[in-house]
């Protein structure tokens, strides 16, 4: 099943004194998602923001907030994220002992339903959930901070994730070091949806924001 290719600019890399103007902005420059990256200082070695700031952004955006929880346990803060108007919620393979409960939670909170696996992480952690799922996020960074390398074997990893999910229509999402030099492999093994802080935040404004990821979605799109 072809999926539409889809940027998701994480406002990790934006202007945090100015979140909502930034998260207006990128829309209003061409991007699809917004990717919304909450870590603890437990499950990755960063904090970032919680449901409360992302509630605050929800008025300046009809796109799809896309919520990636770098967070352990995770199951105590779902109801709380998705009061705050995410649409999707996608946790850790890792986050906590019971995965399915954590799905079946997100799926009955009325949200589109993820997970994520680390670099280390194997794909036959997903096999038992590929019903129960909309989302699937290939990191390809160590989660926690943005303006890491894209880490080359993730792209086998995408392919074999792809092949995995045949016909069903599950979102392949990849998060970490994706630029204009890294999406064209990843968009080749199949991803389709795309986190990109770094490569989208860089430069001044709108203006550069409409520049990068209409870059990025150029180098996404098979000639
Ligand atoms: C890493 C985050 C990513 C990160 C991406 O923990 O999940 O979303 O912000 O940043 P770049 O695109 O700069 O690698
Ligand atoms: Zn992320």
């Amino acid at each position: 099943m072809t999926l539409p290719i889809r940027i998701a600019p994480s406002i990790l890399a934006s202007d945090f004194s100015r979140l909502g103007q930034e998260v207006r902005d990128v829309v209003d420059a061409g991007a699809d998602w917004v990717h919304l990256d909450v870590m603890d200082g437990h499950f990755v070695p960063n904090i970032s923001f919680g449901p409360d700031i992302i509630k605050s952004l929800r008025p300046y955006t009809k796109a799809f907030f896309d919520c990636h929880l770098m967070i352990a346990p995770a199951d105590p803060y779902l109801e709380a994220f998705a009061k705050a108007g995410c649409d999707g919620i996608t946790v850790h393979v890792e986050a906590g002992a019971h995965l399915h409960r954590s799905l079946q939670t997100i799926r009955s909170l009325g949200k589109k339903v993820g997970v994520t696996l680390n670099p280390a992480t194997p794909i036959s952690t997903l096999e038992n959930v590929l019903d129960d799922i909309d989302l699937i996020l290939v990191m390809s960074v160590n989660p926690g901070f943005g303006g890491q390398k894209f880490i080359p074997a993730m792209t086998d990893k995408i392919r074999a994730v792809k092949a995995l999910i045949g016909d069903r229509p599950i979102e392949l999402e990849v998060d970490g070091g994706i630029t204009a030099d890294t999406i064209g492999a990843a968009a080749a093994a199949g991803a389709n949806v795309f986190v990109a802080g770094s490569a989208v935040f860089k430069g001044d404004g709108i203006d550069a924001y409409r520049t990068n990821v209409a870059a990025l979605r150029q180098a996404a799109t098979p000639l």
